[in-house]
């Protein structure tokens, strides 16, 4: 059966600033009405042959559960991190978790803050993927790629079928060899979304981090329980390495297989990301909220006061209670160095 798990721990800077520590991207609505992780429910609830898990980090927990009462959503588990000790041991909990449901639990791992436009494709090819998982293999689902992006995992794959086996992942290139890859038209991105036998992925990191394994079984079995919140022991879980799948399990197995997927795909890692995979009327505007617009092109603005945009191009405009973006379009991955700024100068 598939389980969905839903990894909802990041805490997405790129998107200030809308997107806060204390309020990361996977909480917010910044496509449509329903926020990233209502959306990432909704997109897998049809899909699904058990309800998901979610992992979390414990300071989210009011959060995330209010977001999911919101839409009738009934976890089979929230599972919260004390700390966050990225992917590797996030999926691996879940895991160990799954099988005390299933012993043959199919784990679709999801990120809780990326855009997929069309839900059917989607299905599909988790359909696809479902049947090389079941075969022991971890199916990732790959992105035709448009940029060298240095923030992404780049597939290898053999043949041209709708199942691939992956010659070589690789987690975050530089940008040489990122340039390198999509120029050889070989490549894939890695979505980050995963496919795979719970048993097969603990086999695996068993064998490639076995630190991340014992920490796990420990949080998890010293965890406290009430209702659907499963809080894994601190002090166990903060032995475990910090790592991500994609580092300690991908790059690494003989086992990885890839399935195409076009669907429309963004992991809107910058306001220029979620302008392009937003809904813009015919001179290229996308606007979230209340926004006047004359004589624009190509501008993207989010706000809930009334925004008003005259004469502009490529520009990107984000207003909140405490701070206001204004942007070049080609530019806002800087916010990045904004926000480092603000944590040095306060
Ligand atoms: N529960 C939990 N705990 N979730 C986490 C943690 C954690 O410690 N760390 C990250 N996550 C969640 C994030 O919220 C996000 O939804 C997902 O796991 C992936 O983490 P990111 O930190 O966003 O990874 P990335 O974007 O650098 O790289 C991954 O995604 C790319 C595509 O967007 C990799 O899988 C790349 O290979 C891939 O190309
Ligand atoms: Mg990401």
């Amino acid at each position: 059966p598939i389980i969905p798990v839903i990894l909802s721990g990041g805490s997405g800077t790129r998107l200030w600033p809308l997107s806060r520590e204390a309020y990361p991207k996977q909480f917010l609505p910044l496509v449509g009405s329903d926020t990233m992780l209502q959306a990432t429910w909704k997109r897998v609830a049809p899909i699904a042959d058990q309800a998901p898990i979610i992992v979390a980090n414990q300071e989210h927990r009011f959060m995330a559960a209010e977001q999911l009462r919101e839409c009738n959503a009934e976890p089979d588990a929230v599972i919260l991190e004390p700390i966050g000790r990225n992917t590797a041991p996030a999926i691996a909990v879940a895991a160990l978790h799954a099988l005390t449901r299933h012993e043959d639990a199919l784990l679709l791992v999801l990120p809780s803050d990326h855009v997929v436009r069309d839900d059917r494709a989607f299905h599909a090819a988790v359909k696809i993927a479902a049947q090389a998982a079941a075969q022991g293999k971890l199916v990732t689902f790959g992105i035709v790629p448009d940029a060298p992006e240095t923030g992404y995992g780049y597939i290898k794959a053999q043949g041209q079928g709708e199942v691939r086996a992956v010659e070589r992942f690789v987690e975050k290139p530089d940008l040489a060899t990122a340039t390198q890859y999509v120029a050889s038209g070989e490549y894939f991105w890695n979505s980050g979304m995963f496919l795979f036998q719970a048993s097969r992925y603990l086999a695996e990191l068993r064998k490639f981090q076995p630190a991340i394994i014992s920490a796990s079984e420990a949080a998890l079995s010293k965890a406290a329980r009430d209702q659907d919140f499963i809080r894994l022991d601190a002090e166990s879980f903060a032995q475990s390495p910090n790592d991500s799948i994609d580092y300690a399990v991908m790059e690494k197995t003989a086992d990885a297989a890839v399935v195409p997927l076009d669907a429309g795909w963004s992991d809107v890692g910058s306001w220029s990301a979620l302008w392009a995979v937003s809904d813009k009327d015919a001179a290229g505007n996308a606007h979230h909220g209340d926004v006047m617009e004359i004589d624009c092109r190509n501008t993207y603005a989010y706000g809930s006061r009334l925004i008003a945009l005259v004469g502009l191009e490529d520009v990107v405009v984000v207003e909140t209670d405490d701070a206001l973006l204004v942007g070049h379009r080609d530019r806002v991955q800087d916010v990045k160095a904004i926000v480092g700024r603000i944590k040095r100068e306060g």
